[in-house]
């Protein structure tokens, strides 16, 4: 029997409970039906959580792209592979076939072949959601070129520390990117990283929005006229399964960000056999995925998993909001939409603007709704399963992480009983526990700990670019032979799972991922500041917005502090980008601090939440006093 297609609760428990009794024969049958190898595997799991060393489908010979593109060209090269949605809806649609984004990847292959690009080099991609970032993406893996998508809302300050880190040889970007009504100067925030990258030898630059920008003689080409000369045809690299595909920097709660590090195989059969479930996509299906490239979701659920099943999937460059609130619906109406994947924050920014915009479109094309990066809460949930699903559709709160590469723990649409706010059951091959804070396993339901992953599965990151040891301290000390995932989660009375948060001092806003640490460097920069901390605090839109405490060094001095509050948002805004300001900043004399001389943030969130009634043992504190003078002046 084929497991590649679960359709219906009963065929979901037989093929969970066979992919945990034997892992490797389960994951040898997904790979070995659904995909072309140039060369079989010798071994399909090699493991050591200590170490840690995973590998997946050893010895096996391959490249994602036939997986994605040419396999694909007998039956479907005039079927669309990427719809492209523009963000000026008076800007027509693009429908890309197979066929020609075959061409346009070999095409774009052989630009960057003869730009001195090479197996294994890296190539950093900072480009706005149109066709040319998944072109470039699928041309990096084509020619074996390791692809460092970053996410083109980053400063060029933040740009500049990724590129870096992993040496990138190549930056592709475009002259500017739209954004609603306004435009963004990309080029310029490369040409500003660039200045402190030694690395880079080459710039491509696609246009997109017709600006004049400074291209850097020798550096700086355009892209279009090299496609134009390039040919149409390339021959795919010939992979090993464990070779890197991609690097993709996610935040750490301390020092920079880590460049998650994903490899072939195992990454393609993943992303491609949970897209099929997760979204029960059928042949003829159009798909949405809203995220960006730039970030896990794009990569995993607009690129690979989509392709690799020969699926369509659509492309859009603008925001919810323009040219007002009923864009995502005017969308989904405009290409009959049947599967869309989004995030809690677009869905509780939308439901604020009322009903009225949806009940202004057609969404009856939709089956399947799905939400990613955070936990949803109750009203969202239902707000989305009542207008945008009328009650007909599934939500799939869909749970995993950068590190993951895919799914992990979800509801299967039409098979999986949903339940609000629950990630509900593990996909086959995830084998999820909850552990308490002595390192124990917590067994039963009704239960609650940090979760962890018990045995590998096929996409998990492999280790972070550089720092093998980080890699380790961070996912595999913290539990015995485990994954830790860095949230906590409870298991319901049948054995559902809701994700409750994160543990660590990483913090979720909109969807994004923030660490502590980078941002209080950054406003630690500022000349009069002399120490702060950062944390989050509920919000109604964002989920989490960042409340900030500020020291400063002349405490005597008068300086306006509505004038120092933007000062520091712009630090930070250059330093990492706008999605990490501060929404508050409340100066103080000092912060609460251990005999150790730790921050303790415990007391400092629990005042940005407003929920002070029990503050918990303070009297290990340093300076308790200052615990009152800060609650007395809480914003
Ligand atoms: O805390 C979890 C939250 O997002 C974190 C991973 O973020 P990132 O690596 O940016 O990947 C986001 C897209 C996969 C997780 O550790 N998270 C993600 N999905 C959910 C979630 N929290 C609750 N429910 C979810 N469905």
């Amino acid at each position: 029997m084929s497991n590649y297609h679960i359709k219906h609760l009963e065929e979901y428990f037989q093929v969970y409970r066979k992919s945990v009794r034997n892992p490797e024969s389960f994951w040898e049958e997904v790979a070995e039906e659904h995909f072309v190898w140039r060369k079989r595997w010798d071994k399909v799991l090699s493991w050591d959580f200590n170490k840690p060393e995973i590998r997946w489908f050893e010895g096996a010979k391959l490249n994602i792209t036939e997986n994605c593109l040419d396999r694909h060209l007998p039956t479907k090269g005039d079927k669309t592979a990427i719809i492209f949605e523009p963000n000026d809806p008076k800007e027509e649609a693009q429908h890309i076939t197979y066929k020609q984004l075959y061409e346009r990847v070999c095409r774009m292959a052989n630009v960057l072949t003869e730009q001195g690009i090479s197996k294994g080099d890296r190539v950093c991609i900072y480009l706005p959601m149109i066709p040319e970032l998944a072109v470039s993406v699928l041309a990096c893996a084509r020619i074996g070129a390791i692809h460092s998508v970053v996410f083109a809302g980053f400063s060029a300050n933040a740009l500049a520390t990724r590129i870096n880190d992993s040496e990138c040889k190549m930056v592709i970007t475009s002259d500017g990117s739209y954004r609603g009504a306004k435009t963004i100067d990309l080029k310029g925030i490369v040409d500003e990283a660039l200045k402190s990258c030694p690395c880079v030898e080459t710039v491509l630059v696609a246009k997109r929005i017709n600006s004049e920008v400074k291209m850097q003689e020798g550096r700086d080409k355009w892209l279009q006229p090299l496609l134009d000369h390039a040919y149409q045809d390339c021959s795919a690299e010939v992979m090993d399964s464990e070779d890197p595909l991609f690097i993709l920097y996610t935040s750490g709660s301390t020092g920079q960000p880590k460049g998650m590090v994903h490899t072939i195989g195992g990454y393609m059969v993943y992303t491609a056999y949970t897209f099929k479930n997760v979204f029960q996509y059928r042949d003829g299906d159009i798909y949405w995925c809203t995220a960006d490239v730039g970030w896990i979701t794009g990569h995993s659920y607009i690129v690979y998993g989509p392709l690799a099943n020969g699926a369509t999937t659509l492309m859009f460059e603008g925001i919810p909001t323009f040219p007002d609130s009923g864009r995502f619906w005017q969308v989904v109406e405009k290409h009959k939409v049947n599967q869309f994947y989004t995030a809690p924050t677009a869905i509780r920014a939308l439901a604020k603007e009322g009903v009225e915009h949806v009940e202004a479109c057609d969404l009856s094309s939709i089956k399947v709704l799905g939400t990613v990066g955070e936990p949803i809460n109750e009203e969202a949930w239902h707000w989305y399963n009542e207008t945008v699903g009328s009650k007909k559709s599934p939500i799939v709160d869909t749970w995993w992480q950068t590190e993951t590469g895919g799914v992990m723990i979800t509801p299967l649409p039409f098979v999986t009983p949903t339940k609000p706010t629950y990630a509900t059951l593990p996909f086959p091959g995830i084998q999820p526990a909850l552990m308490d804070e002595q390192g124990h396993e917590i067994s039963g339901n009704q239960v609650e700990g940090r979760l962890c992953i018990k045995y590998p599965w096929p996409s998990i990151a492999r280790t972070i670019w550089g720092n093998h040891q980080r890699y380790k301290d961070t996912y595999f000390s913290a539990f015995e032979n485990m994954y830790f995932t860095g949230d906590g989660a409870l298991r319901d009375e049948v054995g559902y799972y809701r994700i409750t948060g994160r543990v660590d001092d990483v913090i979720i806003v909109s969807g994004h991922n923030l660490g502590t640490a980078p941002i209080e460097d950054a406003i630690n920069e500022h000349p009069a500041v002399a120490e702060s901390a950062i944390v989050g605090f509920p919000h109604d839109i964002k989920g989490n917005a960042l409340y900030g405490y500020v020291t400063l060094k002349d405490v005597g001095e008068s300086r306006d502090h509505n004038n120092l509050r933007k000062e520091i948002n712009q630090l930070i805004s250059d330093r990492i980008g706008p999605i990490a300001k501060l929404d508050k900043i409340q100066f103080t004399s000092g912060l609460p601090k251990t005999r150790s001389g730790k921050i303790m943030r415990r007391i400092l969130r629990k005042i940005a939440s407003k929920d002070t009634s029990n503050l918990g043992d303070t009297s290990t504190l340093l300076n308790p006093e200052v615990v009152q003078e800060i609650m007395d002046n809480a914003l």
